[in-house]
Parts: structure tokens; sequence; C-alpha cells
């Protein structure tokens, strides 16, 4: 190995440039007119209304109140000894609460344990790619998302995004897990207390001047029009990325890795009939909310400075090794993306990631032998294992709670 520290190496790990679908995308910051058909959700039918006008009103309506009339210490306190998928809500719970969470943690019926557990093996067998896909893939696209850029930097958690990280990673490793939905996993845990979360902000964020001056109009935020972009930016992407590096994913691992995204989906409070039944109609509802609003906003290039310059420190202590980094985002978002959240070029890395990636994956999925694979590529699975273990281990001390404040000014 060369000077290069292995860690930073392992950063420059992503080399395709992401979503082949945002290539094409509309000019951004135009909302397309809603027309995509309830009959291609899981409900198979619905009134079709635009999903930008609907919320979640029950659980929004609970919250405003826990807030408003200070519960919010007692309820999160309870809310961190609530941690399996089998155990009931707390009983120290205020009792409108409790009821909620009741509710609120029921699969929907429409939900299949096979399939679900077929996912879970599927997520298991490929978490190198999901985390790196979700976790830096996500986190870039979630800054080139105007609304949730905005949203997550005038929040509470914007103040601290390791932090902000870490309680988001404990939902995505929880759909990872082989556990996930099963009794002793804690997908529901994870997923209801999400729920929760963006109750709060729907109820806190109108009350930002910050916010309200930025949001465009918008007068209550994460819509489920929101959700199911941000929906898009992590299982949509992720299967795509997974197709286009020729990771071989057999039809019965697709449906399953669709359906827990559905589950999950529902649980976070999306109506069924916005949830798409199959890829197709998730890919041609991708295009409609989330190709056409990726935009570059002030706040979402200083979140993506800020997420990147963490990922350098913590896969090359001193974070010299940033130039790897930006060029990890930027295969993993492709440059539309990335030229939106100003990361910058490294021509160096960039051709080196695109030429090792690939090689890594292909020896991975048994269509090369060893000897083809460059040594670092080695340098940047490490890289990569490095960062999913540094916010699995954070994740371990932290937990997702509902905040009662907005970012501090
Ligand atoms: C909080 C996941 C959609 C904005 C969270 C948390 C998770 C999460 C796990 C808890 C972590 C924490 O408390 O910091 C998701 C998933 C989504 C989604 C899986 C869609 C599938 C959205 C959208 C927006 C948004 C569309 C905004 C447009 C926020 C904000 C917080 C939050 C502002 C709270 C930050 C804070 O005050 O600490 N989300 N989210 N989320 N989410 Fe989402």
């Amino acid at each position: 190995m060369d000077g290069l520290s292995r860690r930073k190496m392992l950063l420059a790990g992503g080399a395709l440039g992401a979503f082949g679908a945002l290539g094409a995308a509309s000019p951004a910051g135009a909302r397309s007119l809603w027309t995509w058909s309830p009959s291609a959700s899981v409900a198979g039918a619905g009134a079709g209304a635009d999903p930008e006008w609907v919320w979640d009103e029950e659980a929004d309506r609970l919250i405003a109140a826990v807030i408003d009339r200070g519960d919010v210490p007692r309820v999160n306190e309870q809310l961190r000894t609530w941690t399996r998928n089998d155990q009931a809500p707390p009983a120290g719970l205020p009792q409108d609460v409790r009821d909620f969470m009741a509710r609120a943690a029921q699969l929907p019926s429409w939900a299949d344990r096979g399939k679900l557990e077929a996912a879970a093996k599927f997520s298991e067998g490929r978490s190198l790619y999901l985390n790196v896909l979700n976790g830096i893939g996500g986190g870039m696209l979630s800054t080139a998302i105007p609304r949730e850029a905005r949203s997550v930097y005038y929040s509470k958690g914007g103040a601290d995004m390791e932090d902000r990280v870490a309680k988001t990673s404990l939902l995505g490793f929880a759909i990872g897990d082989l556990k996930a939905y099963r009794a002793d996993g804690d997908c529901i845990v994870q997923a209801v207390k999400t729920r929760m979360v963006h109750a709060a902000v729907r109820h806190l964020l109108p009350k930002s001047p910050e916010w309200t001056r930025t949001s465009g109009g918008q007068t209550i935020p994460i819509s489920q029009a929101d959700i199911l972009v941000t929906w898009h930016s992590l299982a949509t992407y992720a299967m795509q990325k997974l197709l286009e590096w020729k990771v071989q994913v057999t039809p019965a691992e697709s449906a399953a890795y669709l359906h827990v995204w559905q589950v999950t989906a529902h649980l976070l409070g999306v109506r069924d009939e916005y949830i798409p039944a199959t890829w197709n109609a998730a890919n041609a509802q991708s295009k409609q909310v989330l190709d056409p609003i990726l935009t570059s906003t002030r706040e979402g290039v200083e979140l993506t400075d800020t997420l990147l310059g963490q990922l350098a420190e913590q896969t090359s202590p001193g974070g010299i090794d940033r130039p790897l980094v930006n060029a990890f985002a930027r295969y993993l978002v492709g440059d539309r993306v990335a030229d939106l959240d100003r990361i910058p070029h490294e021509p160096f890395w960039e051709k080196t990631i695109e030429v090792v990636w690939p090689k890594l994956v292909a020896y991975r999925e048994g269509l090369i032998a060893l000897p083809l694979v460059p040594p670092l590529a080695w340098t940047v699975d490490e890289a990569a294992r490095q960062y999913i273990l540094f916010y699995l281990t954070k994740g371990q001390g932290t937990a997702i709670e509902i905040p009662d404040t907005n970012r501090p000014v």
C-alpha cells in the first residue's frame, strides 16, 4: 500500500454516479403536478389527493398537545425504555400517547412475514452496499432536497449533526438488521418514534422565523409528499444503484426489499394509497416527486460540508483525506447532485474510484477472481466498514427522542 492511509482510501469507495434516473431530471425546484395513481399503490385504490397537502393528522394533533402541555421530558424518559417490537408501550406514558403508540405499532394487514424475513436476510448479505448507499448516498441526496435540508438545518438536531446522523442511523440499521421486524427487533419501535418526531417538527418549525423565511411558502413541514421524496432517496435510490452496480438481486429479494420499505413507510404514517406497490410504480413516483425538486440551498451546501468533514474525520483522523471523501460522495450520487451540494471535484480520486469500486463489487458477486481486484479496493472496503462501525457504535449511546425546541439561534 502506498503512503495513503487505508481509511482515506476507503472513503473514496463509492464510485458510480448515483441516481441513474436523476441524470435526466427536469429543472430543479419545479414540483410536478401529482398524477400518480392510487391504483399503483399497496392499497390499490384511494381518493388520489395530492400528498403535498396531507400530513399526519392523528400524530400531529397528539404530539402538538404533548409539547404544549410540557409533557415532552416525561414522554422521552418513557420512550427510552421502549426498545423491542414485541414490547407494549411503557405504562408510564400519558394514556393518549400510549394508546396512539399501541395503534401505530400495528403492522398493516398486507404485511407479509415471509417477505420481511427474506428482506432481512437480503439486507444482511448486502449490508455494506446498503449502508453506504443509505448512509452516505442518502445523506448527500437529502442535502440536495431543499425542504429536507432546511427542516434538518433549522430543527433542534441541526445544531449537532453527528448526533443527528447517529439517531437517524438507528432506523437505518434497524431496517437492515436480521431481526428487523421480528419480535426481538426494533424496526417498529424506531419507525413509530420517528413518526412522533416528525409530528413534533411539524408543530415546532412553523414557529422558526428562519424556517418560515426559507420554506418557499410551505406552512407545515414534512408533508406526505415530502416523506415520499425521502423514501425514494433511500429505497428507490438504493435499488437503482444495486442494479447499476450489477449486484445480483433475485426477483424474490427485490420484492422483499421493496416490502420492508413499504411496511416502514406505513409505520412512518404514510397512507397506503401513496405507497408504491411495485418497483415500476416506485420508479414512476420517484421521477415525479424526487427528480424535479432537487436543488441547491445554502443550508444544504453547509450541511453537506459538515457531513463530509465528519466522514473524513472518522475514516481518517486529522481529516487529511477529505479529497477521497469528496470523490466517494460524488461517485455515490453522481455529478448532478454533487454539483448541487457543491462537492468539489477531485480528478485523481474520482478516476481511482471509478476503477476500483466496480472491481470490488464484481469480486464480491463472484464474477471475477481475487487477483483482478486492485489492492486499493480493499482500502475502500475497509473505509466503508469503519464509517458504518462508527455510526453503529454512536447509535448505541443515543435514542430517537421528541424535540421540544428548534435549533437555537
Ligand atoms: C427526524 C427518518 C422523512 C425531517 C428523523 C429521525 C429519523 C428520520 C430516523 C429521528 C432522528 C432524530 O431524531 O434526529 C426519516 C425517514 C424519512 C424521513 C426514514 C422518510 C422515509 C423526513 C422528511 C423531512 C424530515 C421528508 C423533512 C422534509 C426530519 C427532521 C427531524 C427528523 C427535521 C428531527 C430533527 C431534530 O429535531 O432533531 N427522521 N425521515 N424527515 N426528520 Fe426525518
